[in-house]
Order: C-alpha cells, then sequence, then structure tokens
C-alpha cells in the first residue's frame, strides 16, 4: 500500500471544546453552551470519528507546503580541496598548527584519548525538509510554522530548509573531507510511522539506512536520537501528545522499529531529546491544539512524567534488543552559578537544578524518584510511581549526554523562596528561582560573557565555567558513567544581516566559542572527567525553531536564497577540527 493512501482513524471532538484558551483550561466540568437557543450541557459528547489518509491530514491540517529544486537523492561531488584551507589568524591566539595559529605552543599535558567521539549534531525536522515527500506525516511543527500566526521569525516554515533528506550524502561527504568523527542526527517519528503508531513507512526506513550505510561509509559513527521535539500531529490531536500516557506505548513502539530496522548498525541512542524544552513548551499555542482539562501550570510535569516512563521503557527494551549498545537521553541547560554568596542564592540555585536537571536526572540517575523540592509541588496531582516503574526508571541511561551550551546566574527572588512558594500566582513559582547572565554591580556589572544572537537571548559565550559545569555533572549524576556534551554551539550576533559571503564565513565569537570549549574540556579530562565525546551544534544553519532562519548555528554557511542551497565551512568549523588536529592522540 502506498503510504499516502494508509488511513489514520482521527476523532474530531467538537469544535467548542477546541475554541477556548489558557483560561478555561481550570474548569473540571465540561463547557455548556447556547446553540439556536438550546442549551448543550456537554458538548464534548459530539464526536465523529474521520478517516484521513495522510494526504488528508496534510491537506486539511497544514496545507499546502514548499517543495526544494532538487527531489530526489544526489549523489555526492568531491569537495574541492581549496576549500579545506584554514582561515588566517583570528583575533585571539589559537591552538598551535594550521594558519590561523603562528604564536601559541601546545600544552603537553592535554589531550583528548584516541576514542573521543568529535562530531557534530542535527535534527530531522531542522535540517531535513521534504517534509511531506515520501510518505512522511505531519508533526506539531508543520502545524506551528504552517498555522499559527506570528509564531515563527519572518514566518518562516522548514518544507525546505536545508533539503538534508536528499543532499545528505553531499553533506557526508563534507563532514568526512574535515576528519569528523560522528554524527548526530535525529529520526522523523512521523517519516517512519505517518500518524505515530499504526503503518510503518518502508520508504523512510530506507531513507534512514542510506543515510546510516554512508555515516559508516566514511567511518563516521552514527548517533540516533529517536525524538528531537516533532510530535507525529495525529498523537497531539489525538489524546495531546505528551500530556497522555497513551504515548508511552506509542513511543515505545517506535523505538522497537527503529531499533530493528537500524540497531545493527547504529550503536549509540538517544531517547529523547530535552524534555525540560519540550515539557515546559506545554502548553501548546491555544487554538491549535486540543486543549485538556490539564491546568497549565501543570502540563510540563505531566509532559515529563510521560516522558520518564517512555524514555525507561524504551531504554530496557533497547538494550534487550541490542546489549551492546549505548543509549541514554539528552539532557540541558546552563551551568547554575549563584549570583551572590548568601544562604538564599544557593538555596535558589538548588532549586533550578532539581526542576531542570534534576526533573529526569534524580530519578534517572540517582533514585528513580523525584527529588523533594519537585515532589512537593507535583504529588498533589500526579500519581506516584510504582515500584515497577521506579525500578525501569533507575538506571535507565549509559552515559550522562547533556547539552551544555552556556551559564546562567541563578538567585532567589525578590520578597525571597518562601514567599515565592506561597504565592501560587508569581510568575517564578513553582521553581522559585530568579536567573540573569549579567553579575552584580558590586561585581562590575558584567555579562556572564558576549552575548549570542538577540534572538538567543538565553545564549552567552560562558566557556570559562565549563570545566565546573563538568564537574559537577560528574559528582551530582554521572559518577562513574561517562559524560557527553551531546550539544553546544554559537548563534553569531547579527550573522543573518550579512550579506557579503567571505564576511559571514568569518565568525570570530562562534571561533572562539569553540576553542575556548575544547579548552575547557581538556582541562575537564586532564582532572579526571570522563567526558567521551563533543557534537557541535550545528554542521550547517538550519532552521531554528521559532527563530526559523533569523538564528544562524552553522558551522558552514547555506545559502538559502539560492534554490540549489550550497553549503560553505565558517572559520568556526576549522578551529573546532583543528582542536582535535592538536590534541587528539593518534
Ligand atoms: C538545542 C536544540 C537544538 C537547537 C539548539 C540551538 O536546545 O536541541 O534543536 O535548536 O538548541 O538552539
Amino acid at each position: 500500500m502506498a503510504p499516502s493512501k494508509r488511513v489514520f482513524l482521527f476523532t474530531a471532538v467538537a469544535a467548542a471544546s477546541t475554541l477556548h484558551g489558557r483560561q478555561a483550561l481550570n474548569q473540571s466540568t465540561p463547557p455548556t453552551v447556547t446553540l439556536n437557543g438550546s442549551t448543550i450541557e456537554n458538548p464534548t459528547a459530539y464526536a465523529t470519528p474521520f478517516v484521513l489518509n495522510v494526504e488528508d491530514m496534510w491537506d486539511l491540517l497544514v496545507g499546502p507546503v514548499s517543495t526544494a529544486l532538487v527531489t530526489t537523492t544526489a549523489s555526492a561531488t568531491p569537495v574541492p580541496s581549496s576549500s579545506l584551507i584554514p582561515p588566517p589568524p583570528l583575533y585571539y591566539s589559537s591552538f598551535p598548527s594550521g594558519q590561523q595559529n603562528p604564536m601559541v605552543v601546545k600544552n603537553e599535558s592535554w589531550s583528548f584519548p584516541r576514542g573521543f567521539m568529535w562530531g557534530v549534531a542535527g535534527a530531522a525536522w531542522q535540517v531535513e525538509g521534504a517534509v511531506k515527500d515520501e510518505g512522511r506525516g505531519p508533526s506539531v511543527w508543520d502545524v506551528l510554522s504552517h498555522r499559527v500566526t506570528n509564531f515563527e521569525y519572518d514566518n518562516g516554515t522548514a518544507d525546505i530548509t536545508d533539503n538534508h533528506y536528499y543532499l545528505y550524502k553531499q553533506d557526508l561527504a563534507r563532514l568526512a573531507a574535515l576528519g569528523v568523527k560522528a554524527y548526530s542526527f535525529s529520526i522523523s517519528w512521523s517519516r517512519i510511522m505517518p500518524f505515530g503508531r499504526g503503518p510503518v513507512n518502508q520508504i523512510a526506513i530506507d531513507h534512514y539506512n542510506d543515510l546510516i550505510n554512508t555515516c559508516l561509509g566514511y567511518n563516521i559513527i552514527p548517533l540516533a536520537t529517536l525524538y528531537h521535539w516533532d510530535t507525529p500531529l495525529a498523537l497531539q490531536d489525538t489524546y495531546g501528545g505528551w500530556l497522555s500516557e497513551n504515548i508511552v506505548n506509542d513511543f515505545v513502539e517506535y523505538a522497537r522499529i527503529a531499533y530493528a530496522a537500524f540497531g545493527d548498525r547504529v550503536d549509540y541512542w538517544f531517547t529523547v531529546n530535552e524534555p525540560s524544552v519540550f515539557c515546559n513548551q506545554y502548553p501548546l499555542p491555544a487554538q491549535y491544539f486540543k486543549n485538556f482539562t490539564i491546568p497549565w501550570q501543570q502540563q510540563p510535569y505531566y509532559c515529563g512524567h510521560n516522558v520518564l516512563l517512555a524514555h525507561s521503557q524504551a531504554y530496557r527494551l533497547g538494550k534487550s534488543m541490542m546489549p551492546n549498545s549505548t543509549i541514554a537521553w539528552k539532557s540541558n541547560g546552563g551551568y547554575k552559578v549563584p549570583l551572590t554568596n548568601s544562604t538564599e542564592d544557593a538555596e535558589a540555585v538548588q532549586r533550578a537544578w532539581d526542576f531542570n536537571e534534576g526533573l529526569w536526572s534524580d530519578p534517572i540517575y540517582l533514585t528513580g524518584d523525584y527529588n523533594d523540592n519537585v515532589k512537593a509541588y507535583i504529588s498533589s496531582f500526579l500519581p506516584a510511581f510504582t515500584d515497577g516503574q521506579k525500578a525501569a526508571i533507575l538506571g535507565s541511561a549509559d552515559i550522562y549526554a547533556h547539552d551544555a551550551y552556556t551559564s546562567q546566574f541563578n538567585f532567589a527572588p525578590d520578597g525571597g523562596i518562601a514567599a515565592c512558594l506561597a504565592n501560587t500566582s508569581n510568575p517564578l513559582y513553582p521553581v522559585c528561582s530568579n536567573s540573569s547572565f549579567i553579575y552584580t554591580q558590586q561585581d562590575g556589572g558584567w555579562l556572564i560573557g558576549p552575548a549570542a544572537d538577540p534572538l538567543t537571548p538565553w545564549l552567552y559565550k560562558a566557556t570559562d565555567w565549563v570545566p565546573a559545569f563538568l564537574h559537577y555533572i560528574k559528582d551530582t549524576w554521572a559518577k562513574d558513567k561517562p559524560i557527553a556534551v551531546s550539544e553546544f554551539g554559537f548563534a553569531e550576533p547579527f550573522e543573518r544581516q550579512k550579506t557579503y559571503l567571505q564576511d559571514i564565513l568569518f565568525d570570530p565569537i562562534r571561533s572562539a566559542y569553540y576553542h575556548d570549549y575544547m579548552e575547557a574540556i581538556l582541562i575537564a579530562l586532564s582532572e579526571g572527567v570522563n567526558v567521551i565525546g563533543c557534537l557541535a551544534w550545528s554542521f550547517v544553519d538550519n532552521f531554528e525553531w521559532a527563530s526559523a532562519y533569523g538564528v544562524r548555528f552553522g558551522m558552514q554557511y547555506v545559502n538559502f536564497s539560492d534554490p540549489t542551497l550550497p553549503r560553505y565551512y565558517k572559520a568556526s568549523f576549522f578551529e573546532y577540527k583543528n582542536a582535535f588536529d592538536v590534541y587528539q592522540e593518534k
């Protein structure tokens, strides 16, 4: 059966239940509406099963999408040697070797171990394009970008983005030409299963098979992420995506299909990417997705709970199917520095760890259950984990993988933590920890480090804190397990405004970020922190979620105005590579 003919039983609930916004979510009784003079007590009782195929879903729920110039898999062409010449000196001293570092000597006490996986990362929805091709079903992000007014910077869509779906052979050739050792990609769930469950799309399996085989052909280690935020739309519309425990079985079934198809060649797996980001996105923008009776403040925690269940079961299944694999999830968040040495600020720092990284890391690495600060908030509305669930969660990661981009200061809210905890309408409730990127006036009032693009206000080049950050992860959660910096990277300020190619390619702050970050990892390694790899975000400029093409994270520039989407190495890619040329044990 051709993928576009596969059917999905879509239950459309009477429109009245979807037309209210956040305010209505707290109500526990169904709404009452008046139609033609007669009162209907429970309009949600009216339901209809629609049968939709993939094409219908796109047409009805997303609308027309753009297609790229290239719509078949392109073969790789040789990378010209002239494009592999490193840039001249930047404005700081670089590592010793290559054209850009005339003055510095190598630090002989540093090295990356031979097996250190230095690589790059991307994610399906941000780089693939070809959103509607070859049987892919829509994800929530296709809807957000097409249907939610002003949601995307400049109304961008990821319909085409880097067209990596068809250009991956050339992309991998370009990574291989620089000697990159590892490529971290995500699998699009709704390509494999257009409705998130049910029929499996063999064309998608064939696609990722070839991508993986192409990696292996270049001796590039493939690392696969099962879920990088692109929830299949059908699951969102049917039961609310991660808000419903229904997602657990569907995710585990999807994991089973991916492990069975690719597990003979992919040894490194990440289940979910950054739950603290995608769970905190709930409630998703009102009016577009079915609202539930879960109060909006609680929605991130329902999501988090279901993530722990889904992740732990997918981990256990993966280890049973691929005993030699390495499986983890991807945590994220900046290093949290107390703004002052007050006791309240120390407590604010702890609360920030507890509600962000700790919400998942404490159960997975320490106890099988939530920490006390989280429990104090969620125990009134979420069920406690059963003993069986706790046992499955505890130890469900072989490494600690952290997307460690930046650092921040944390401090107690105005009026103190206790007052915040007593006031559920405080905007900082329930975490009750404030944050900033600026030192106190007594410490000079400086930024923690140079700012990235204004569209990424959460990101500063705070690389000095990275060794302390890695020690903290080791001491708190990883203990004897290896650590991977599974994403890190920088958005050069205002890069989108540059028009002159050579100017775009010379990205000094990003280059300094990678240089100093590598130095920080070398320091941590020399101090005994077992970092097994790092994956730079990203190998190309791509679709940066709600910032669309307004923000550039690539170590390669992509000219999105040229329909052939040409790629060019930026100076930062050479800086990154150079660290390994100099410091990796041969
Ligand atoms: C990460 C995310 C990536 C990418 C990056 C830069 O949090 O996993 O998808 O967007 O941030 O913002």
